[in-house]
């Protein structure tokens, strides 16, 4: 049984602490200790009154998300709220530290609140695909309103004590809050009644009746947390707050609303990723006792956007990091680039004028490599050549200290070829940051190799710091991201031939919940990359490029120039259906002998998800990702995957890995192409009965594709 309470009588108050490390999840242990503290001292008559406080950093991170979807044990948490909120003695909640969803809940049953000023508070079920189904929905609109509390809930965001202060969602603010609460409760002992949260109307009496807040909630839901179902539960729970005369009847409704979201696949999608992304931090042959190198300086190579983004990532982390380019110009414009972007943040509300000053202090720049000689780790981030980069690395192996990290931002290049050049490739290793770095969660940490364990224990931990999910993946072409387009790219590329249009691919493929389609993304990257490295390599355009080649020849390569597959106004990126390119379409099918034809979205959404589906198992059966979660983590970081389908590899799960097989060994007889040929492994696990997780053990995988033998204009 998981976590204990610890009870203590300290000045004839009984303080009730929660052991559950490391964050103080309400697990079995934790309700039935807080069950029979809250018995023994209401039966115990020397004791005037209740403190429940937690051990360590947190007061309580909420449910144990590790129970749900299982057979709940123990006393429920409804059994020790009531206890708690029936209690004759004063009960106070000193948070001195997380107090989150169901620890959260657990302070509004208690009479008195008093918070650590470090503490943060906040009702983010709605992350797991939940809502706050232990009376949050019902207690906190009482306190901060309708408006704010469904705000609280609908984005999951989390509450610096001196904010919850000021709402009204704690009392008081104390450094210590176990003693001031043990004073409170003296001050209060002849008291006959203590306030209850259930009691209070006085901030949702006025809008009883009224609509307008609800309907507004919910096109704010809409935009925020687009094809979502909790948040649609939120808003109705709250109406029930508000418009519920009896307090109970609201929280019945609660406790309906909140079953909904429990059995709902989008909790188990969500929950899938929760755990996910905790476990892609982690790398199976890598010991978690590993030494971690400490990053106290940090140097950029390359001032462009790639560059100024992942300083912006290290200065927001407090870390001071230098930024080194070769050409003056371009550093003033990075620079530039910089400023103007925490000038917007302070402008937007999201950073105060004197943090902007703080993170631009941390920022110096120069053209001389001798002022990185000191730093703990470098991140080469100039553009994608793999012969600058192999000089890049020849210079810095001479300037840095030996011990200092070479890591190189890159989304495709042989990391182990760069890491030949050094004579440290034990500390070289890929860090494939997204674009805008200092915006997007993803970094694929590419091992090379001869990267040691302590080099990537070392990155993991900084990816944490740098507040990124990070994700491991062997280095072969394309990593995990950008080989799994392929399938996809080359599904909806094949559409387009056969008579599907961009718009309607792009909006199948939206519907299904994708952030942006596959045509806006190739317009957004620049069709013309493609079509130039074929150029320059005098290499024959593949089928399924056919298209894309045709429309940079007449000049047509994407929103940087303003047309693409879609048309674009000046200064802005709303894409416009472009009918005049349908002709080149109709012509370009001819000459290819693909019969146009009407294509329904089923078909579309099918087909990309069995390409990308596909790719992803046979990164899994190399072992480039170290289990299928991991994939999902970059899917939905780093390419707009709905996290509410948990990812192309859960989402493959739970539609039966034998639906899978069927359906591309259907695609594979029609098309004979490679992207729908089902691997072994797949097959393996599918008649089995089993489904994509970890990658095979090391003697049972498919050899990992070659840098030597893959075009990267393929990927
Ligand atoms: N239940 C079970 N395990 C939890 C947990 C929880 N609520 N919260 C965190 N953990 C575990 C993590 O899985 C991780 O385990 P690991 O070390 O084995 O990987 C460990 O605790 C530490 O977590 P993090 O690595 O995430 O630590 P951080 O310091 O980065 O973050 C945190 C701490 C902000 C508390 C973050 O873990 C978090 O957001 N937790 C979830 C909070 C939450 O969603 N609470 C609501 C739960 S649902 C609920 O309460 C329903 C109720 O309304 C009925």
């Amino acid at each position: 049984m998981k976590g204990t309470v610890h009870y203590e009588l300290k000045d004839n108050v009984a303080v009730l602490t929660v052991d559950n490390p490391p964050v103080n999840p309400l697990s079995e242990g934790v309700r039935n200790g807080l069950y029979e503290g809250m018995e023994k001292a209401l039966t115990d008559d020397s004791v005037i009154g209740v403190v429940i406080t937690g051990n360590g950093r947190a007061f309580i991170a909420g449910a144990d998300i590790s129970e749900f979807g299982g057979k709940p044990e123990g006393h429920s948490l409804n059994d020790v709220f009531n206890k708690i909120e029936t209690s004759v003695k004063p009960v106070v909640a000193a948070m001195n530290g997380l107090a989150l969803g169901g620890g959260l809940e657990t302070a509004l049953v208690c009479n008195y609140r008093i918070a650590s000023p470090s503490a943060f508070v906040g009702l983010p079920e709605v992350n797991l695909g939940l809502l706050p189904g232990a009376g949050g929905t019902q207690r906190l609109p009482r306190l901060v309103g309708p408006a704010e509390a469904m705000k609280m809930m609908i984005i999951g965001s989390h509450i610096p004590a001196n904010k919850a202060l000021k709402l009204g969602v704690v009392d008081d603010l104390s450094d210590d809050v176990v003693k001031s609460s043990i004073e409170f409760i003296q001050s209060v002992k002849n008291d006959q009644n203590h306030p209850q949260i259930r009691n209070i109307d006085k901030n949702i009496i006025e809008f009883r009746g009224n609509d307008d807040v609800f309907n507004e909630m919910k096109q704010f839901a809409a935009k925020i947390r687009k094809g979502q179902f909790a948040p649609g539960q939120i808003i109705k729970c709250v109406e029930s707050a508000v418009n519920e005369t009896d307090f109970d009847n609201g929280l019945k409704k609660e406790g309906e609303l909140f079953l909904e979201c429990l059995m709902h696949p989008q909790r188990e999608a969500m929950i899938h990723i929760f755990f996910g992304e905790r476990a892609a931090a982690k790398i199976d042959d890598v010991p978690r006792e590993t030494h971690k190198q400490e990053i106290k300086k940090a140097a950029v190579i390359g001032s462009g956007t790639m560059g100024g983004g992942i300083a912006m990532c290290f200065a927001n982390a407090g870390i001071p990091v230098h930024i080194l380019d070769q050409d003056e110009d371009n550093l003033k414009r990075g620079i530039g680039v910089i400023n103007k972007n925490y000038e917007m943040m302070v402008e937007r509300g999201r950073l105060k004028p004197e943090a902007k000053e703080f993170v631009t202090g941390l920022i110096t720049s120069s053209l001389n490599y001798d002022d990185i000689h000191d730093v703990d780790i470098v991140v080469e981030a100039v553009y994608e050549n793999i012969d600058l980069k192999k000089k890049i690395f020849e210079q810095l192996d001479e300037v840095t200290k030996p011990e200092t990290i070479l890591a190189t931002n890159t989304s495709g290049l042989d990391v182990d070829g760069i890491a030949s050049v050094t004579k440290r490739p034990e500390k070289v290793v890929g860090t494939h940051f997204f674009s805008p770095a200092n915006i997007m969660r993803l970094l694929e940490v590419v091992r090379g190799n001869e990267s040691s364990n302590e080099t990537l224990a070392t990155i993991m931990d900084l990816g944490k710091k740098l507040k990124k999910a990070s994700v491991v993946s062997l280095n072969a072409p394309g990593f995990i991201g950008n080989r799994m387009l392929f399938g996809y790219s080359n599904q909806a590329n094949m559409l387009l031939l056969e008579g599907a249009l961009p718009h309607e691919i792009d909006g199948a493929l939206e519907a299904f919940g994708m952030n942006m389609g596959p045509f806006r993304m190739f317009d957004l990257v620049g069709l013309d990359l493609g079509w130039r490295a074929r150029k320059l390599g005098k290499l024959e355009t593949p089928l399924q490029a056919k298209i894309s080649d045709a429309l940079c020849d007449q000049d047509r390569f994407g929103q940087k120039n303003g047309k693409g597959f879609y048309n674009y106004v000046e200064g802005s990126r709303a894409p416009h259906p472009a009918p005049e390119n349908e002709e080149l379409y109709i012509k370009v099918s001819e000459e290819n002998n693909i019969e146009r034809r009407q294509i329904s979205e089923d078909e579309i959404v099918e087909r990309c998800m069995l390409g990308l589906v596909n790719e992803g198992t046979r990164i899994l059966s190399e072992g480039v990702a170290q289990r299928a979660a991991d994939i999902d983590i970059v899917y939905i970081n780093g390419y707009g995957f709905p996290i509410w389908r948990g990812g192309p590899m859960h989402y493959a799960n739970s539609m039966g890995l034998d639906k899978i097989v069927d359906r591309l060994d259907y695609y594979f007889e029609k098309t004979q192409s490679d992207v729908f040929r089902a691997s072994e492994f797949l097959r393996n696990l599918a008649n089995n009965g089993q489904k994509l997780g970890n990658a095979p053990e090391l003697g049972d995988r498919e050899p990992k594709k070659s840098f030597n033998v893959v075009n990267a204009g393929d990927l």
